[in-house]
């Protein structure tokens, strides 16, 4: 089946775009109803569940099931039920533009419709066109969505490889001014008729390969989901896919280049999955890093190759037929013969300064990511490489959230409590000693410098003597993820 022409969408005025976008929102085409609707399979497309999901909402009588039958579920609707879903926009037009096509079923679109947090809306390929296709609301975009917005509203930002545009549109809401880039013309026109169905007026789009759009810019916040899957040699290239052979050369470009693109306080946030060899993830990125830039790499749990291999190969070729079986064991001969042994989902901060920090986060895909989460580790780390002096003045504090457990009876522990941070701030349970678990209490209540002060005077010793000490434990205790920036 053929990708839908791109351009024929240009047919729908903004205006009637808009109101398209503010009818489907009005109707709750959202987030959480199209998982309810997907539920319980991820995939928007799965043969496994496309009966049953089109029994249920078939049932339904409401705009909503209307809408998600002929925009989200590939489920045509009556002649009747368009109009309804349409309001003003006009049947023969959207027919016209290629919004819906008319089948011997009735109408149904050719586009994905995917939401977003705060209303927005983004159309986008289906992904088992391969080639051009357009990625919109994917799993790993809804993902990174929540640790995507900053902290505070910022001037501007940058969604790198925007694809459908669905980052740059929550950016938005947080952004004076939101520039989107793909190397893709397909996606940028996507982007772009994403903006408009929006009504969106602080989001430009442009065409180009990585920086090359916003040369001599800088942003106070980069986001990117790079293409990382590896392309084994034969296999056609898929842009929104093919991050390189060996699938992370995006991923390790865009940190060779991105440090002159960020303001003095801005961020880079990069998501992706990466071939884990013999060389440490961080090492691979922070060796590209220009000087005076830090990273701080969230490193979730290994993934089995076989089921990467597997489900890469039915995204292309969802028959499971004899193609599926190729590719499948070609794609795990592939990484067989890079020395790749699992792959890992990594979530990479980067900002100016001078550390490089992993953290080993096997919750990274079972948690909702925090945007201020990731900047007080961030912030920590920065402290941890930071000068005494800053870190006697910080003003920290456990993480809320953190529970304290003793070791069970009659056991010989080789520790006083055991400290369990909440998922969210991504950090292990760490073992404590009391004293340990002293200090971190009396910094969360007072301040380090107190904390010295007080130590110093319980064992009649000068500051001096004793600062050290503290202050090599509290680093620790921040690099675990047990004591954060207020
Ligand atoms: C995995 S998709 C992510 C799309 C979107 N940012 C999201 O998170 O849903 C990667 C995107 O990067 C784009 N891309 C691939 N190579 C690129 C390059 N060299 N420069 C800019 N964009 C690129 C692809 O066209 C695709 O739209």
């Amino acid at each position: 089946m053929a990708l839908p022409d791109v351009s024929r969408l240009a047919r729908l005025s903004p205006a009637s775009l808009r109101a398209l976008g503010a009818r489907l929102s009005a109707f709750a085409v959202s987030p959480e109803a199209i998982a309810a609707a997907r539920a319980p399979s991820e995939a928007p497309f799965d043969p496994l569940y496309e009966p049953l999901r089109r029994r249920s909402l078939r049932a339904r009588p409401d705009p909503t099931a209307l809408a998600l039958r002929a925009f989200v579920f590939r489920d045509p609707i009556t002649e009747v039920e368009a109009r309804l879903v349409l309001g003003e926009t006009d049947l023969i037009t959207a027919v016209d533009a290629g919004l819906l096509d008319r089948v011997p079923e009735g109408f149904v679109s050719p586009w994905l419709l995917g939401a977003l947090p705060g209303g927005r809306l983004a159309f986008s390929d289906w992904l088992s066109h391969g080639g051009e296709a357009v990625m919109g609301v994917g799993g790993t975009t809804r993902l990174f969505l929540p640790a995507v917005a900053p902290p505070q509203r910022i001037a501007r930002a940058l969604d790198l490889g925007c694809g459908a545009g669905s980052l740059a549109l929550v950016l938005a809401g947080h952004a004076a001014q939101v520039v989107a880039t793909d190397v893709s013309p397909r996606a940028v026109a996507l982007a772009r008729l994403n903006v408009a169905l929006n009504g969106l007026d602080n989001v430009t789009v442009r065409e180009g390969d990585l920086f090359d759009p916003v040369r001599g810019e800088r942003f106070d916040r980069v986001v990117a989901q790079p293409p990382f899957v590896s392309r084994p040699a034969g296999f056609g290239v898929v842009t929104y896919q093919h991050g390189g052979v060996r699938g992370d050369e995006l991923a390790v470009r865009i940190h060779a280049e991105v440090g002159p693109h960020l303001t003095d306080h801005g961020r880079a946030l990069t998501l992706a999955l990466l071939p884990v060899t013999d060389e440490p993830l961080v090492d691979r990125l922070a060796r590209v890093l220009g000087e005076g830039f830090s990273l701080l790499l969230f490193e979730g749990a290994d993934a089995d190759l076989d089921a990467h291999s597997a489900a890469y190969a039915a995204l292309d070729h969802p028959d499971l037929g004899a193609a599926f079986a190729e590719a499948a064991v070609a794609r795990r001969d592939h990484l067989a013969r890079l020395g790749v042994t699992s792959t890992r989902l990594a979530l990479s901060v980067v900002g100016r300064g001078a550390f490089t920090a992993s953290v080993s986060a096997p919750a990274l895909t079972d948690v909702t990511l925090s945007a201020q989460q990731l900047e007080r580790r961030f912030l920590a780390h920065t402290l941890v490489a930071g000068p005494d002096a800053a870190l006697e003045a910080a003003d920290l504090a456990i993480p809320v959230g953190t529970t304290f457990a003793s070791p069970p009876h009659g056991t010989d522990a080789p520790y006083a409590v055991m400290a369990q941070p909440p998922r969210e701030a991504l950090a292990k349970p760490l073992g404590l000693a009391a004293a340990s678990r002293d200090l971190l209490e009396s910094v969360d209540r007072s301040s380090v410098a107190r904390s010295v002060r007080d130590l110093a005077e319980r064992h009649g010793a000068p500051a001096a003597m004793v600062a050290p000490r503290v202050l090599a434990a509290v680093r620790q205790l921040l690099s675990a993820g047990l004591l954060e920036p207020r």
